[in-house]
Order: structure tokens, then sequence, then C-alpha cells
């Protein structure tokens, strides 16, 4: 079955267990599903019900889609998402993201636990994305051929809309929330970078280090929703501090912010819309 047939069975899945026609989605990554708790008026529904969508093997980590609303806007939110690096395709990662722009959704959040290569940044920062590297050496769009789907020479300039950026930094600066801004290097996986890496990826302009998210912005701006991207710094890459990594402690740091994320996050999403 070709992908467009697949994503309208999905499509008509979704539509007859949802009661709202989402307008906002958002990918929470490690650690952040938390935000789904905010929403009233929810649905849940795992995963594993929903078709052609892929399920993480990890146990405990399957995942699930809740629809609800923030004030009055309706939204989607899936918490987890599957990566390049458990075996599935940039297409199969990037599913939800098609999934839910098939669905309506004008804007699509996507958030990610990420490295960095600058030793003055501490965990628990939070970047905004103003641009990708995309270092791993596959592309959401291999393979499609169907105009049903968008453009394939996709126009990748401001990939992570301006506006959205905007409006993101008005709201924390008026209640006091720093943030930092920039690129986000994409690498595949699953072992974190070596110094050299971190040191190339810095020389080349990139700020924060993960391994998710580039794939579902190509996506989500294909299917022609307007992208914002947000990085979880929890921790320096390789070589910057003089520890090693671990991913209990990216798992730890990625938990500590949860406070002032989710405030960021849920206050803001109602104010994103036209
Ligand atoms: N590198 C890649 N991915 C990550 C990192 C990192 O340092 N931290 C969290 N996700």
């Amino acid at each position: 079955m070709d992908l467009y047939a697949q994503l309208m069975e999905t499509k008509a899945y979704l539509q007859s267990k949802l009661a709202l026609k989402p307008r906002v989605a958002a990918v929470l990554g490690s650690g952040l599903g938390f935000v789904a708790k905010r929403l009233t008026e929810v649905t849940e529904v795992p995963y594993e019900d929903i078709p052609h969508f892929k399920v993480s093997a990890v146990p405990g980590h399957a995942g699930k889609l809740v629809v609800g609303k923030l004030g009055e806007v309706p939204v989607m939110v899936f918490c987890g998402r599957v990566h390049l690096y458990e075996g599935y395709s940039a297409v199969g990662v990037s599913y939800p993201v098609r999934a839910a722009v098939a669905l309506g959704a004008e804007v699509v959040i996507l958030t990610n636990a990420a490295g960095t290569v600058w030793p003055h940044w501490s965990a628990g920062d939070i970047m905004i994305m103003k641009d990708h590297i995309n270092f791993q050496g596959t592309n959401a769009l291999i393979g499609l051929d169907d105009d049903r789907l968008g453009e394939r020479f996709l126009d990748m300039t401001d990939i992570y809309d301006a506006a959205l950026r905007g409006v993101l930094k008005s709201f924390a600066m008026a209640r006091g929330i720093d943030l930092r801004e920039g690129v986000y290097c994409a690498f595949l996986g699953s072992s974190y970078e070596t110094k050299a890496e971190v040191r190339m990826a810095r020389t080349l302009g990139g700020d924060a280090l993960g391994m998710s998210t580039v794939q579902e912005a190509i996506t989500a701006r294909q299917g022609g929703a307007r992208v914002l991207g947000l990085s979880i710094i929890t921790n320096l890459g390789s070589g910057v501090s003089g520890t090693p990594l671990s991913h209990g402690e990216v798992k730890e740091a990625a938990n500590k912010v949860g406070g002032k994320f989710i405030d960021l996050l849920t206050g803001v999403i109602p104010e994103l819309l036209d």
C-alpha cells in the first residue's frame, strides 16, 4: 500500500476516535510527556491501536497520542517518538507528523533533548531551533514521488517559522524565562558523538546535538504546516565537559527542566495561531 493510502487509513481511524479537530500538534521527546497532563476534554489513543503507526520496541515506551484542549485550542500531543537508530526509516519516524498535518494541524511543535557544543551553556537551558544541519544521512522525503504528499524538492529556507519563534521569544521575555536560540545538528545515533564530531558541529555552525526532530520538521513543512522546534539542553557534548555521557544523565536533566518547559509550552500554544 502506498504512503498516501496508508495516511488516509490513519486519518480515517483517528477522525473516528477524536471529537476535536486539532490545530496544533506537539511531539514530545524523552521525559517531556507530562505536557499532556494540562489538556482538558482529553482522548487518548495508544500508538499500537493506530493503523500504520510505528511502535517503539522498548517496553513501557510504546507511546500514545493525547488529544484535548489548551484553553480554546484543540491540540494533539504525541507522547513518545520512534527514532532512526531503532531501525525505522526516515519516512517511518516522521509518519505521526504526517498524520497530524493530514488531520489539519497548522502548527507543529517539535521538542527534543539535546547536548550542546558550548561550555558556557548548561543542562536545563531551553533552545529555540532557528535552523538545523541534517547529519543523519537520510531524508524524510526519500522515495516519495507523489504530489498528494507535497513538494518533492522542498524549500528549506525558514524551516523553523520566524513568526512563531518571535511569538515564543516575546512570550518568554514577558515572563522572565531565558531562552537560547541556535542550530540543531541531528546525528543518527545511538552512540553519542565523538569529540571530533562535536568540534565539527561547532565549526560548522551548530549549537545543539541530537538524534531526532529534523525528519519530522521536513515532513511537517512538506505538508504545509508551520514548525516550531525546541531543544532542552541536557548535557555538554562529548569533550566539552570532562565527563563521559550517560543516557541516565540525559533523562534526569530532561525531567528536571519540567516545570519551566511545561509552563512555556502550554502558555504559548494558544498564542501561536493566526
Ligand atoms: N548528543 C546527541 N543526542 C543527545 C545528546 C547529545 O549530547 N544529549 C541528548 N541527546
